[in-house]
């Protein structure tokens, strides 16, 4: 029952303001939601506060890069804000282009321009280039990783500093003439990208690992917080990345690491020898800042099964307006509430407890989830069927993308074959036909694609550290042709209400269409008698992953054979879990012992998890995915083993790195028949 209308309005109403997380704007959306969801009629809501590390600018000293003559003159400094978009003239509160967690200080050297800043840029950077970058200023354009992992990667390095920018190739769309914001969505060259650069695997607050930032709780000081990056980090827009780069001297690099701006992309270090004395100084001047933020936390007692719970969350924090980045989603969340509220009128009620959430500090590294997971954590490993994501509800134009645990494959096709194609001259088509034209999985099957979850949102710790069935589903843009990274404008002044309104989804359709996946995944969840949970697609999955990990070993045949590493036991498990599957669903036919079976559905996912969690990754303990070591945006399957795997060609001592992947070859194996063994009959063993 999602109307586009109300979304429309909601989005507007919600994006007039910047509500940066620990602002006060950001706390009085979070009553006014509160007092709304208390008006459609749930059963309960609640505001849930935690007091976590946060990051801002100083107001009074502003952050800037700068180049530097021989005599210490800043004779070029980078812009302090982005020209403000028409319409918000007047507004305050603005907070400039910054990288959250960023130290402090005022590093002064040459620079060496480093592409995506990657695992594999570095390596070519110091391997083929021969070039050190200990003691520099590292420069890479953003997109294709996380940038928390180009930071890691720029400090792993020796590198003192490290600046990111927009290059209008990741930023600008391809094959299609945009024109930059207002005219059209792409970036202008004053826009520059916010974010946080933590590399937290997991851990929630920096200073509360483990545990909810409650007022009691003991807080680790600065120094030994979590993820917290040493050197002073900075993001800029084009057209200050020009005059960085303009100059630069060095080695010509590969086209690969050639962006779109008229410059030659040189490698440095530094500059060509007529500005050989100049020097680039970073200016900053961020402050860490332990500051209280706001869930809001909304319930449905279930009618039969209250102890079981299915939660829709999505964030309302934003690094400025949020115009896409999360209010296209949160408006989603707020409109599930208001028809859920209408049928409660109705007399309705779920089968199962339905939670909402309005988290709070996700873009501050996912704070306001993983803090009310950590705080529930008893709860939700006994009673959790299933976590729905709500972030951004659209980031493309093209089609649907689904990224979910295998369980819930099946259920994600039957629902978007009940929907309707929101495109312009689909009439009578669904949107699985419309997803499935636009975005075929081809090798795998004859269905429309759907992606192993990574991070980047507020599913990670009820997936990857609980193991709690996930998913999550948005609107996304043609991957073939557009090959920009993220959206033109994220995290960005430009993300505005009109944005969405002009040119992503003029009649509000799109964003409809996702809003109809996400509350019927909510529906089904909470209302099926028998848990819409798939077993047989997670063994079809158990099984690719365990081939394609064997086939990327294989590369090794050699030292496999010398070291004596072999997949038997993982292949042996992965039957076994088959069997198991294939004898619960035949089950499933003659079902009388419901709750039984619906626990097995619910607690599989659970039996994933390794309680020690991945090597060096403690919140990491989905022994089947995790984020990618070297991305945290991309999902990566038996992550153990692929670590392991990961570079070994050039270990130092190959002995050992070997014995680490039979170390997690047996973690493999031994939990995907410790989870088939879950999917047995209870009463035999
Ligand atoms: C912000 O900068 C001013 C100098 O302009 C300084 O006096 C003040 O202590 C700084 N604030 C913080 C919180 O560091
Ligand atoms: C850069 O900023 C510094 C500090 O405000 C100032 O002294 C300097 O003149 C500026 N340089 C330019 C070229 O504007
Ligand atoms: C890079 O330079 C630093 C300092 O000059 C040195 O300590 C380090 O060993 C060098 N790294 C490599 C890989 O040569
Ligand atoms: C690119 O830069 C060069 C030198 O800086 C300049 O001569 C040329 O006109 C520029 N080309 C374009 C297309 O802007
Ligand atoms: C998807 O790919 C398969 C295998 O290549 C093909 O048989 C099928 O027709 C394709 N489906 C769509 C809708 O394009
Ligand atoms: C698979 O099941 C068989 C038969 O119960 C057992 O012998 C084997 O050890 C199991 N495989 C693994 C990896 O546990
Ligand atoms: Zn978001």
């Amino acid at each position: 029952a999602n109307n586009s209308g109300s979304n429309k309005h909601l989005t507007e109403k919600f994006t007039r303001l910047p509500h940066l997380a620990g602002t006060e704007q950001n706390l009085k959306y979070a009553e006014q939601i509160k007092k709304e969801w208390q008006e459609f009629g749930l059963d309960s809501v609640e505001m849930v506060p935690y007091d976590v590390l946060l990051s801002y600018p100083n107001k009074t000293q502003p952050n800037y890069i700068s180049i530097v003559d021989h005599l210490g003159n800043e004779v070029f400094n980078t812009s302090l804000a982005e020209p403000v978009p028409e319409g918000y003239e007047g507004v305050s509160n603005i907070v400039p282009p910054y990288s959250a967690f960023s130290a402090k200080g005022q590093p002064e050297g040459d620079l060496v321009y480093v592409n995506y800043g990657r695992t594999e840029d570095f390596f070519q950077l110091e391997r083929e280039m021969k070039i050190n970058v200990t003691g520099k200023i590292v420069i890479v354009r953003y997109g294709k990783i996380f940038r928390g992992n180009k930071v890691k990667n720029a400090m792993l390095a020796g590198a003192k500093g490290i600046i990111m920018f927009s290059d209008p190739a990741d930023y600008w769309a391809t094959g299609v003439q945009v024109d930059p914001y207002p005219d059209g969505w792409n970036l202008p060259g004053g826009g520059a990208q916010r974010g946080n650069v933590l590399n937290l695997n997991g851990a929630g607050d920096p200073l509360t690992p483990g545990y909810p930032a409650k007022e009691y709780t003991y807080r680790f000081d600065l120094v030994e917080g979590v993820g917290l990056p040493k050197i002073p980090v900075h993001p800029i827009g084009f057209h200050d990345a020009i005059r960085l780069l303009e100059n630069m001297g060095g080695q010509i690099p590969p086209n690969s690491w050639k962006g779109a701006l008229n410059v030659s992309y040189r490698i440095g270090p530094g500059f060509t020898d007529d500005f050989k004395s100049q020097k680039v100084r970073m200016n900053i001047h961020t402050n860490n800042q332990v500051t209280r933020i706001y869930n809001v936390i909304g319930r449905i007692r279930g009618s039969l099964e209250p102890d079981r719970y299915v939660i829709l969350g999505g964030h309302r924090d934003a690094w400025v307006f949020g115009g896409i980045d999360p209010m296209s989603g949160a408006a989603v969340v707020h409109e599930t509430v208001r028809s859920a509220g209408r049928l409660l009128s109705k007399g309705w009620r779920p089968r199962r407890t339905i939670i909402f959430a309005s988290w709070d500090a996700e873009e501050f590294g996912l704070l306001g989830s993983t803090e009310w997971a950590e705080d529930n954590a008893k709860l939700l490993q006994e009673r959790a069927v299933a976590y729905i994501n709500a972030d951004s509800a659209i980031e493309g134009m093209y089609t649907l993308r689904v990224d979910c645990t295998p369980s819930l494959h099946t259920l994600v096709y039957d629902i978007t074959k009940q929907i309707a194609s929101p495109e312009e001259g689909e009439e009578g088509v669904s949107l699985y036909e419309s997803w499935h034209k636009r975005d075929n999985w081809t090798n795998d099957r004859n269905a429309p694609r759907i992606s192993k979850l990574g991070s980047g949102s507020d599913f990670e710790a009820y997936f990857i550290r609980l193991g709690i069935a996930s998913g999550r589903a948005r609107y996304t843009k043609n991957k073939k042709t557009e090959k920009y990274s993220s959206y033109p404008v994220y995290h960005s002044v430009y993300e505005t209400f009109e944005i969405v309104d002009k040119f992503y989804d003029a009649s509000f359709k799109r964003l409809r269409a996702v809003a109809q996946v996400r509350g019927a995944l909510i529906f089904h969840l909470a209302c099926s008698e028998l848990l819409p949970l798939d077993v047989m697609e997670y063994a079809d999955s158990l099984r690719k992953y365990a081939q394609s990990i064997a086939q990327l070993a294989q590369r090794h045949q050699d030292e496999m054979e010398t070291y004596m590493v072999s997949f038997d036991s993982l292949f042996s498990a992965g039957e076994n879990f088959t069997v198991a599957a294939k004898g619960f669903h035949e089950r499933l036919q003659t079902v009388n012992r419901l709750r039984v079976m619906n626990d097995q559905l619910m607690y599989l996912e659970r039996a994933f998890i390794d309680p020690l969690g991945l090597p060096g990754r403690p919140f990491y303990r989905h022994v089947i995915f995790a984020p990618s070591s070297h991305n945290k945006y991309a999902g990566e399957s038996f992550p153990g083993i692929y670590d392991a795997l990961f570079d070994i060609e050039n270990s130092a001592d190959p002995e050992k790195s070997w014995d680490e992947v039979k170390r997690q070859i047996s973690i493999a194996a031994f939990t995907v028949h410790a989870a088939a063994m879950t999917l047995t009959p209870p009463e035999v063993k």
